[in-house]
């Protein structure tokens, strides 16, 4: 499927914006700011980056939008977890019925996360929340799956 005409608009925006930019902190942080400016409804949208402490696999928390949200995030726990266990995206309609769900802003009731790959290593996940039940569907998936592609390709 052909992407939406805003993902189309927030990929041109986020090539734009980190062409020449040699720096992941600033060009995620400029992407978060351009998925929370652009979707509607979204009460968080950021990154959490794949790390390690004491010989296990965690996610961090790396530039987002929205309000403070935990720090650290282990392999397979939540939805960010489970994303980054399972190397795929992850649609949640109704986080409140996601076992292990982690609640960073009550406010939350749907997400999304997508994982962003460095060549064949996973980098990190882009997740996005929204306080209206099923608030992602297919395209979202897609385009944000689209757009961690493109911020795979300029991660230094
Ligand atoms: N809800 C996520 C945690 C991160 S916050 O939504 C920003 C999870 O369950 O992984």
């Amino acid at each position: 499927m052909p992407l939406t005409k805003q993902y189309n608009e927030i990929l041109t925006l986020a090539a734009a914006i980190t062409e020449g930019v040699p720096n992941n902190v600033s060009n995620l942080s400029n992407v978060s700011a351009i998925l929370f400016e652009n979707l509607k409804d979204v009460n968080w949208a950021g990154f959490y980056i794949a790390g390690e402490q004491n010989g296990e696999e965690w996610l961090f928390l790396g530039p987002f939008q929205g309000r403070p949200a935990c720090t650290s995030i282990k392999r397979g726990k939540g939805v960010c977890g489970t994303a980054m266990a399972e190397r795929r995206s992850v649609v949640v309609e109704n986080v409140l019925e996601f076992p292990g769900h982690i609640a960073c802003d009550e406010r939350s009731r749907s997400e999304i996360v997508v994982p962003v790959f460095r060549g064949d290593e996973l980098f990190g996940v882009i997740d996005v929340d929204s306080g209206i039940f099923g608030r992602f569907g297919e395209d979202d998936r897609e385009g944000l799956e689209a757009l961690a592609e493109l911020v795979g390709r300029i991660l230094l």
